[in-house]
């Protein structure tokens, strides 16, 4: 079994790391592969999804950093980090229980969405001639893969040798949701020695599939100290963005965010300029070019955590929870979470890559290999 995972491990990082596949090509920077780990995996009954246990994976390091996830959904419950004063606090919204996670329009707390994150406009694509028809589940456009997309998967999950990684697998039959091709994904958790929560991805498939997975963690660095994410400062490297229709689907267009509300590049309080822009922040960033590096930053002043965020994807759906509205049952101490509770770093390709032939290819072909790192690191100031 050890034998057999820690072989499995090999041919994943040795994958990333390679860089092969249709989306991340180049060498990458592995800013964290120092992962000492004292605390063995634990793992807790999480209740039941279809008859099938759901379980709870605690990882935890030796400097008071703690990340817990469960299969369903491979969703994130806790990233417990120290404040400045070394006080922990959990910095994801989250749920008291399964029924928070399951309950109709959760917004995605924590979840891997796939197999494509995002909106595909009109819930329909081509790839050569044949079109695909999706689910319309977002004003009549397709959102986050669905009516059971990944985020509502029961992943298998496999403890890594060294206590660091968890390994989520999740086989995608050809034809869920309207997706053509049986894909495999793969999914690794590992959290480092130095407070990061690194995130690796890898899909195959026998069609061609268009393919774009995330992380849908809500952070709020105050752990409930602030009600909204508004006095958080972000710095995001981001020169430009993917303008976007009422819907939320992209003209087409990459504009400069120079000179603009859209415009991170320098930090900035999150609420500084809110108000000028429609509906909040719901926009995919576009970076210079998709390769593995800091990306941007992300500082509480009430209780000194910053977040750092690193990505090899070539965007980020910057998203500050403008629909949360107080009325989610099941949160976690009874907390409210309103508009702007929290915000999402959701790397990614862009919304609607489908339909939009300039945008980056997303079409995952057989013989090739879908890579993605991204990396959360926290730290205080
Ligand atoms: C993404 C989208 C938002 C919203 C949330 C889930 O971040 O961009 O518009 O749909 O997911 O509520």
């Amino acid at each position: 079994m050890l034998k057999k995972t820690a072989t499995v491990m090999t041919i994943v990082t040795g994958s990333l790391m390679a860089g092969a596949g249709c989306n991340n090509p180049g060498p990458q920077k592995d800013a964290s592969a120092d992962s000492v780990k004292t605390t063995p995996v634990q793992v807790q009954p999480y209740g039941e999804v279809d008859g099938k246990p759901v379980s709870q994976y605690t990882l935890a390091n030796q400097h008071g950093m703690v990340v817990k996830l469960i299969n369903y959904g491979g969703i994130i419950t806790d990233i417990i980090t120290p404040d400045k004063e070394g006080k922990p606090g959990n910095v994801v919204l989250s749920y008291d229980s399964l029924a928070g996670y399951r309950q109709k329009g959760n917004p995605y707390f924590g979840t891997l969405v796939g197999r494509y994150a995002n909106r595909i406009a009109k819930a329909t694509f081509k790839i050569d001639s044949a079109e695909y028809k999706l689910a319309a589940n977002n004003n009549g456009n397709s959102l986050h893969g669905g009516l059971k997309g990944f985020d509502k998967a029961l992943w298998q999950v496999t403890p890594l040798p060294g206590d660091s990684s968890l390994l989520l697998e999740y086989t995608s039959p050809d034809g869920e949701e309207g997706y053509p091709g049986t894909l495999q994904a793969k999914v690794i958790y590992t959290l480092t020695a130095d407070n990061a929560l690194k995130i690796e991805y890898v899909a195959t498939t026998d069609k061609p599939t268009p393919i774009n997975l995330t992380q849908h963690t809500y952070f709020n660095l105050s752990a409930g100290k602030e009600p909204t994410i508004l006095n958080h400062v972000l710095q995001l490297d981001a020169p430009s963005f993917t303008p976007v229709d009422a819907q939320l689907i992209p003209t087409g267009k990459i504009e400069p965010v120079k000179g603009t509300p859209m415009d991170f590049t320098t930090a900035k309080p999150v609420g500084q300029d809110i108000a000028n822009v429609t509906g909040g922040y719901d926009h995919n960033y576009v970076f210079d070019k998709a390769e593995m590096k800091v990306r941007g930053s992300l500082y509480d002043p009430s209780t000194g955590r910053v977040m750092t965020f690193s990505t090899s994807e070539p965007g980020v759906q910057f998203y500050t929870g403008n629909f949360l509205d107080g009325k989610l049952q099941h949160t976690r101490n009874g907390a409210v979470y309103g508009k702007n509770a929290g915000l999402c770093l959701e790397a990614q390709h862009f919304p609607d890559s489908p339909n939009q032939p300039a945008f980056p290819n997303v079409i995952l072909k057989p013989g090739e290999k879908y890579t993605q790192t991204t990396i959360y690191q926290f730290g205080v100031k």
